[in-house]
């Protein structure tokens, strides 16, 4: 089981005198192996909602459950990806996955063999030595999909993790993490700005407006899987893009008023 349960979520940040309302009554369930992506005009609290479930970020009021137990910040329970490098640069890859294997009880052999295990899964074996600056911005991400998955959460968050690659890195990384899916079934949630890349990876799209952040509305994702890539040409795929963007758009023709 891995439920990612969010409920009657409010968050505010303080600016300055005044309070920031950023999040309004966010109910988002995700079921177990479920692939949920985030899409939604800039600053309408995407980022916000995946730290809150991440346990990095407090709120207001509320709660945010896995498997029913509410969380308690940050967990092993949960795994996460940022879009900005997060490697620690003085440690090679394989130092950077061992070091969270370390963190979460491993032994020193049990973190070599896990560690392995992982750069193998992302196809990185060849590069277990090098270190962040040597490695480009695809295999650097790769190195931390490893990490976050390397000890085994049962859900997944990340933040547009593909958002700083260029097309066709991003194109092997969406086929690496689909293939990665369909494998070890984990409950994800994603969120991004590309909405083919929503497409082609979900089970279900949440559309985030603005004005407080809440939650517009639900696409559910009706293509067979296992995904290929030759499915973005067809009618189904090209139709539910162009709705999902329609309503992203309809919140910042609505914002632009305002
Ligand atoms: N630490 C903070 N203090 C004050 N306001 C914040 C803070 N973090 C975020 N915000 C505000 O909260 C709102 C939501 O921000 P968030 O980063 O979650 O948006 P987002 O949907 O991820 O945007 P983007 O698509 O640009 O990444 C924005 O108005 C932002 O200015
Ligand atoms: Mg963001």
């Amino acid at each position: 089981m891995a439920t990612l349960e969010i409920s009657g979520l409010n968050k505010s940040f303080q600016v300055g005198k005044q309070r920031r309302e950023v999040l309004r009554d966010i109910d988002l369930t995700l079921a177990d192996n479920e692939f949920v992506s985030i899409v939604g005009t800039s600053g309408c609290g995407k980022s916000t909602l995946l730290s809150i479930a991440a346990g990095l970020e407090d709120f207001d009021s509320g709660s945010v459950r896995v498997d029913g137990v509410p969380i308690a910040g940050p967990g092993l329970d949960r795994g996460v990806v940022f879009q900005a490098y997060t490697l620690l640069p003085w440690l090679t890859a394989r130092q950077n996955v061992e070091f969270a294997l370390k963190a979460a009880g491993r032994s020193r052999a049990e973190c070599r063999e896990i560690a392995a295990e992982h750069l193998q899964l992302v196809r990185l074996e060849k590069f277990a030595d090098a270190y962040p600056t040597e490695l480009s911005g695809g295999m650097k991400q790769r190195v931390a999909i490893a990490r976050a998955l390397s000890y085994r959460p049962k859900i997944l968050l990340m933040d547009e993790p593909f958002g700083a690659l260029d097309a066709m890195t991003r194109h092997q990384m969406q086929e690496l993490l689909t293939r990665i899916w369909e494998t070890h079934r984990l409950t994800v949630m994603f969120v991004t700005h590309d909405v083919e890349e929503a497409v082609y990876l979900s089970d279900r799209i949440v559309v985030m407006g603005l004005g407080p952040g809440r939650i517009k509305t639900t696409f559910e994702v009706d293509l067979p899987r296992p995904r290929r890539e030759e499915m973005a040409g067809s009618a189904g795929f090209i139709e539910l893009q162009r709705q999902v963007l329609r309503s992203i758009r309809e919140e910042e023709a609505g914002a632009a008023v305002l």
